[in-house]
């Protein structure tokens, strides 16, 4: 059938360029949890949605979901899904792409009259990232039923909590639980992301199969040393909370180096109210410490945090490093893994299977159904997180026929 439906890329292309019109920032695409151009986006997700014959709604934490429902009523659901907020100035596609492909999937499928043995639902989830309020995966943990309600107190840089944020916006936290669904009625979970790497693009493929996708754990660090005048504390007396800083990026690169899927990053780093002439009372940093399992992962960040205290009593400062967020490492289901390969073989295209260093929503539902991830080939080296970020309608059409394809051949396991 999926043959029959024509050229679909070039579709996917330009509602995304559409979608990027909806940003924070007057240069290029910021669009970060609840504010004004992410509620934009989400209308505009919810008019396409409606238009391509689904029923839609907003919930309680600002995922929209569509709903395209099977051909009898007592059907299970297949959940295709991914994230529309975005990291600060970002790419286009990182999310949106998945969103995206699985609207034009279902416009397809509308257009051709075609219902399936299951609903599908369209989850565009309202926050993967964790920019605003350093909380990533709101909107995919809400409906996984694994939302962390301490969240609702933490506060973004303005001061407003998460949950004032959530109440403002019309929404009420005490509808959370209920966007919760019921596990037994997921017959399975799919996404389609760009791979933000250069794997694809080095050896010419428009799309991979997903094998596993790393476990992050990310930590808000801050040192506290002692200002002082920099021009009169001799070099030996000095507590100088950037200098120890900077021994933890060190440390953290060195000990994430040469060791398979392991990767550390410090994101953000910064002096508060910093000046030329003044020795850095206090400094903040982020950790960011991934890897394709959490052994690998928990024994770095063992090493990172004994390091810090050692770097802490050297230097005398003190060094406080708290827990933001930790994910799992999460196993694309074997079976929908084979349906992806499946697919991609009946387009007369090489398999190849790869791991994901990057979080996706789908890591939420890993535990819940049969899950699984289709990469699509990024431009650019494979370049993400940055406006540099691209791809191809052709690569676009690929991925939306072996999606339509997969959902062809996704036969019910009870
Ligand atoms: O950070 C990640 O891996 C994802 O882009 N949120
Ligand atoms: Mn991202
Ligand atoms: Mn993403």
């Amino acid at each position: 059938m999926t043959a029959s439906l024509g050229t679909l890329g070039p579709r996917i292309i330009d509602l995304a360029q559409r979608l990027a019109a909806f940003s924070d920032t007057r240069d290029g695409l910021s669009c970060t949890y609840l504010m004004p151009a992410h509620r934009a986006a989400a209308s505009q997700l919810a008019e396409w949605m409606a238009a391509a014959g689904m029923t839609v709604e907003i919930d309680g934490v600002a995922n929209v979901v569509g709903r395209y429902p099977a051909a009898q009523p007592d059907a299970r659901t297949v959940m295709i899904g991914s994230h529309y907020d975005t990291v600060i100035n970002a790419g286009n596609f990182d999310g949106r792409l998945g969103i995206l492909t699985g609207l034009v999937a279902i416009e397809a499928l509308n257009a051709a009259h075609r219902r399936l043995p299951f609903n599908i639902e369209l989850v565009a989830f309202s926050e993967e990232e964790g920019v605003r309020f350093s909380a990533p995966y709101i909107g995919s943990s809400a409906v996984a039923g694994r939302f962390d309600f301490r969240l609702l107190e933490r506060r973004d840089a303005s001061g407003i909590s998460l949950g004032e944020v959530i109440s403002k916006s019309g929404h009420n936290p005490d509808e959370i639980p209920a966007i919760a669904r019921d596990p037994r009625q997921l017959a399975g979970y799919l996404e389609v992301h760009i791979e933000q790497g250069p794997v694809l693009l080095g050896e010419g493929l428009p799309v991979g199969v997903v094998t596993a996708i790393a476990g992050a754990a990310r930590y808000s660090v801050t040192v506290t040393g002692e200002a002082g005048h920099a021009g009169t504390v001799p070099m030996g007396l000095r507590h100088d909370a950037a200098a120890a800083a900077a021994e933890i990026v060190l440390f953290v690169e060195r000990r994430c180096s040469g060791i398979p899927t392991l990767v550390g990053t410090v994101g953000r780093l910064q002096v508060p109210g910093g000046a030329m002439n003044v020795i850095p009372g206090r400094c903040e940093l982020s950790l960011d410490i991934r890897a394709g399992d959490d052994g690998t992962r928990d024994a770095a960040i063992a090493d990172v945090l004994a390091e810090i205290d050692l770097i802490a009593k050297r230097r005398g400062v003190r060094i406080e490093a708290k827990e933001m967020q930790r994910a799992p490492a999460v196993a694309c289901s074997g079976r929908v893994q084979s349906l992806f390969a499946d697919a991609i073989g009946r387009a007369g295209l090489p398999v190849r299977a790869l791991p994901s260093g990057a979080g996706h929503d789908a890591v939420q539902f890993g535990h819940l159904t049969d899950m699984g991830m289709l990469f699509v080939r990024c431009g650019n080296g494979g370049i993400s997180h940055s406006p540099l970020e691209t791809m191809t309608a052709a690569d676009a059409d690929v991925a939306v026929h072996v999606l339509l394809d997969v959902l062809e051949h996704f036969q019910e396991t009870r």
